[in-house]
């Protein structure tokens, strides 16, 4: 799909379609062009916790206050991203190389989920991002180690209605040329 449409098609999907299923193949497709994403290093740090089957959709679904679980109602994947701490933006000794510190791992994380959810897209899915979460309930749900931080809870499956497209600023606002 050509680039500028792909990024004008996505959208944050509030209302999903009921029924749709899909494929363990596809969600590695997603994960596959998050890992092309650049990161500090070539360091890779990005980590996907996929709940697929009902048993992992249920857990991830009480993670969730019940505004995002209305938001991602009838999704049949949601996706919890997380990234190792103390690797992007430190240094082999374990000191951080700036100010950034553990914020340069975020910062990656959140370029692999722009690919995540332009692929996802591209292959006819929808997604929402989703930072409003219990980061514990989530930990528990998955195992997740002490050493990883825990960001969003990214719904995957088919929009059930054309969502709004929230509008932007303006380049004025928000570049500086000199
Ligand atoms: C880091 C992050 C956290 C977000 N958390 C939520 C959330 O908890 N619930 C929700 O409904 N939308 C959430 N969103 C979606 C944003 O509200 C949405 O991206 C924004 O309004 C722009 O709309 P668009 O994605 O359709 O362009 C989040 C987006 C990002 C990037």
């Amino acid at each position: 799909m050509e680039f500028e449409k792909l990024i004008n098609e996505r959208r944050s999907v509030r209302k999903y379609a009921e029924g749709v299923s899909i494929e363990k193949s596809d969600v590695e497709k997603i994960i596959a062009a998050a890992q092309m994403a650049p990161s500090w290093k070539n360091s890779q740090t990005g980590r996907y916790y996929v709940a697929i089957s009902p048993e992992k959709l249920a857990q991830v679904r009480e993670a969730l206050p019940e505004f995002n679980r209305n938001n991602s109602h009838n999704a049949p994947v949601l996706v919890v991203t997380a990234f190792e701490k103390g690797n992007a933006g430190f240094m082999p000794d374990g000191s951080q190389v700036n100010e950034l510190g553990d914020m340069w791992g975020a910062y990656d994380l959140g370029l692999q989920n722009a690919y995540f959810v332009l692929k996802a897209r591209e292959l006819g899915y929808d997604t929402l991002i989703m930072g409003i979460r219990d980061e514990k309930a989530l930990k528990a749900a998955f195992d997740i180690p002490e050493n990883q931080q825990v960001t969003s809870v990214m719904a995957l499956g088919k929009r059930a209605a054309d969502p709004n497209a929230p509008k932007r600023k303006e380049i004025s606002d928000i570049a500086v040329f000199g």
